[in-house]
């Protein structure tokens, strides 16, 4: 078996984990990393190089494919500069903060014929791929709504991590991207957003300046409806997408943590969100032990992912080493393997963001140009 040379550009809380955990499989070999901040650190641990620049990790002959995990108003470059080399890319989520550059990146990786995969994680629950499985099979009958919420507390904080300020991560929408992806993958693509919300009790020098309550309503345009809440303004904690059809209904709970669907005969059926129902305990302990940490998620470089996420990077690197060993990507999953699944949920995002600072309803067309 070949083996892969992987780079890391950005090697913080998740690419240091990326990075080990692509150390454990077969043909998978992290030849280099770059981080100003932390590359030295996390080279001395991999055994590997510190490069000394983007460029530099970018040209090198042993790197066939780049991860990338800066901070999300950084990606745009390492993923252009990685293409542009030819290399494959993996770029976590939001791959960047606007439409325009989404498309700069798509384009980029389509011209070099090179993979772009978003890190839209949550296509690697157990939970998500059995629902995705669940309606094709027509369990729910046809799918008319989706409701998610991802809303906890935030705590005064000693020092502000990018993660709160707007300009750096897009805020709650768009630096937990994942519950509009999920809700585009199982209703595809949103026609038109409205969004209200703001910053309604975070102000001050202890807290950044995203809207920490957003409330978004979408039309998919074939009489098919989502809603979705985000932000660190609720004391009492819910993580959850619930799709509702016309013969039943399922709910994928990340707080109290767990699968559920009824059917249209009226039978329940359970499951677990993650792999095990270890890893679904550890989670909803995660959520009630403290009031913020499941909806913020302070990650930060030197702590170590809880378990449950540690088994779903494990799911989604596994799976992207095996598309670089050659396997054949899943019909399902080919938009999420040139980045323009991603880039469709930031035109929704970018819409909603719109109606928020202009106060109307906003067609997703506005933003794509089409
Ligand atoms: N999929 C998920 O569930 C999930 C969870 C956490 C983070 N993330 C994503 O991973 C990315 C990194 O987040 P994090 O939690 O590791 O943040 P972090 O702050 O812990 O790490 C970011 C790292 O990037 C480095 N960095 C800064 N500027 C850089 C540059 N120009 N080039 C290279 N490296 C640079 C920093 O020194 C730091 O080590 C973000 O895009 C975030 O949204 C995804």
């Amino acid at each position: 078996m070949k083996t892969i040379g992987y780079g890391i550009v950005g090697t913080g809380y998740f690419g240091a984990q990326l990075g080990r955990i692509l150390r454990t499989l077969d043909g998978a070999e992290v030849r280099a990393v770059y981080d100003p901040a932390n590359g030295e650190a996390i080279a001395a641990e991999f055994g590997c190089d510190a490069a000394e620049s983007l460029e530099a990790l970018c040209s090198r002959d042993d790197i066939d494919a780049v991860i990338v995990a800066s901070p999300n108003y950084l990606h745009k470059e390492p993923v252009i500069c990685a293409a542009r080399h030819k290399k494959h890319v993996f770029c976590e989520k939001p791959i960047a903060l606007c439409y325009k550059d989404c498309d700069e990146m798509v384009r980029t990786a389509q011209e070099n014929g090179v993979i772009f995969m978003a890190g839209h994680i949550m296509n690697f629950f157990h939970g998500v791929r059995i629902a995705k499985q669940y309606i094709q099979q027509g369990k729910i009958g046809r799918v008319l709504y989706a409701h998610s919420a991802r809303n906890g507390w935030e705590e005064p904080q000693p020092e502000i991590s990018w993660k709160k300020i707007r300009e750096k991560s897009g805020g709650h929408l768009y630096h937990h991207i994942h519950e509009l992806d999920c809700i585009q993958f199982i209703m595809g693509p949103a026609t038109k957003a409205v969004m209200v919300g703001g910053n309604v009790a975070h102000q001050g020098e202890q807290f950044g300046d995203e809207d920490d309550m957003l409330l978004i309503s979408l039309e998919f345009g074939n009489n098919t409806y989502a809603m979705l809440e985000y932000g660190s303004a609720f004391h009492y904690p819910e993580h959850y997408v619930l799709i509702q059809g016309t013969e039943g209904f399922i709910r994928i709970d990340m707080c109290n943590t767990g699968f559920t669907m009824k059917t249209k005969d009226g039978t329940i059926v359970t499951d677990t969100t993650h792999d095990s129902k270890e890893l679904d305990d550890e989670r909803t302990h995660i959520y009630h032990s403290t009031e913020m940490d499941g909806a913020i998620q302070y990650g930060h470089p030197g702590k170590l992912p809880p378990m449950w996420l540690q088994s779903v990077m494990n799911n989604e690197m596994r799976f992207f080493n095996g598309i670089m060993h050659g396997d054949p990507v899943p019909e399902e999953f080919k938009a999420l393997m040139t980045g323009e699944a991603a880039r469709a949920v930031i035109a929704t995002a970018d819409a909603a963001t719109i109606s928020r600072y202009e106060d109307r309803k906003v067609d997703v067309s506005e933003v794509i140009g089409k």
